[in-house]
């Protein structure tokens, strides 16, 4: 069956044109430029990311949709059930300070891959895998560079969670689901080139990635945190 997912002939990767809609979402944008999601970026609904996230990485219908609801308050496009990416731009529904590769909204631009921030941040990364520790110093090392340089950074209790569930995400995705230990090569592709790392030897993990797998790695990352 897995073979039916997630092969580069069927969802070949494309770079946005200028007027396709893209998000602060590595991942979400990744699976538009490869067709898993709209590429135009338009008018995504609740089934789109959970096919498309089952499809392309195997995330599990409920972890989609705990994401998705909030992605889905975020509605520009007339219909509730339907968001734009660039409709996740907007500030404290799920974009926060402290990203690992977008500039905080202080900055103005917290939408846009970073180079320097995500340089910052990838310079942790020296091994060919990253360990839930290393994660862990990396995103505490850049949240603090973020504080220490916006005179208005704020991280919610909600913002801190989301963080780390990104962290945990693409631990999980391109590593083990309960160890970590990402392929560094691989993660970077995501970050750089929002492009999965086919190519580099990846490949949809063969168990679904569930919401008690990710929320317990999000924990580990908390705690290896402290
Ligand atoms: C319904 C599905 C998803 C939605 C709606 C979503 C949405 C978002 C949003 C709005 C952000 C911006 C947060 C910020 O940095 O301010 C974000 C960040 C992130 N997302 Fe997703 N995401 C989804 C699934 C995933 C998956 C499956 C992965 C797997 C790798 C992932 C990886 C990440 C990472 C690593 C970040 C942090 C980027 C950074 O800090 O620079 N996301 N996501």
């Amino acid at each position: 069956m897995a073979a039916a997912y997630a092969t580069r002939s069927t969802y070949a990767w494309e770079a946005p044109s200028a007027t396709d809609r893209r998000s602060p979402c590595p991942m979400v944008n990744a699976l538009a430029n490869h067709g898993f999601l709209p590429h135009n970026g338009l008018n995504v609904s609740m089934d789109n990311l959970i096919t498309a996230l089952n499809a392309s990485v195997n995330l599990e219908a409920a972890a989609t949709e705990l994401v998705g609801a909030k992605a889905l308050t975020a509605s520009t496009t007339g219909n509730p059930a339907t968001f734009n990416l660039d409709d996740l731009d907007q500030h404290g529904i799920i974009e926060h300070d402290g990203s690992l590769s977008r500039a905080d909204i202080y900055f103005g631009d917290n939408h846009s891959f970073n180079s320097t921030i995500w340089a910052s941040v990838a310079a942790h990364f020296t091994g060919k895998t990253i360990s839930i520790a290393t994660a862990a110093a990396a995103r505490s090392a850049r949240i603090s560079a973020a504080a220490a340089v916006n005179p208005t950074f704020n991280m919610s209790a909600n913002d801190v969670q989301f963080s780390l569930i990104e962290s945990a995400l693409y631990l999980s995705v391109f590593g083990n689901p309960i160890l970590g230990n990402a392929v560094t090569e691989w993660v970077g592709i995501l970050f750089r080139e929002e492009r999965l790392p086919y190519e580099e030897g990846w490949c949809r993990p063969a168990e679904p990635l569930t919401v008690v797998g990710i929320l317990a790695m999000a924990t580990s990352v908390a705690v290896a945190s402290i």
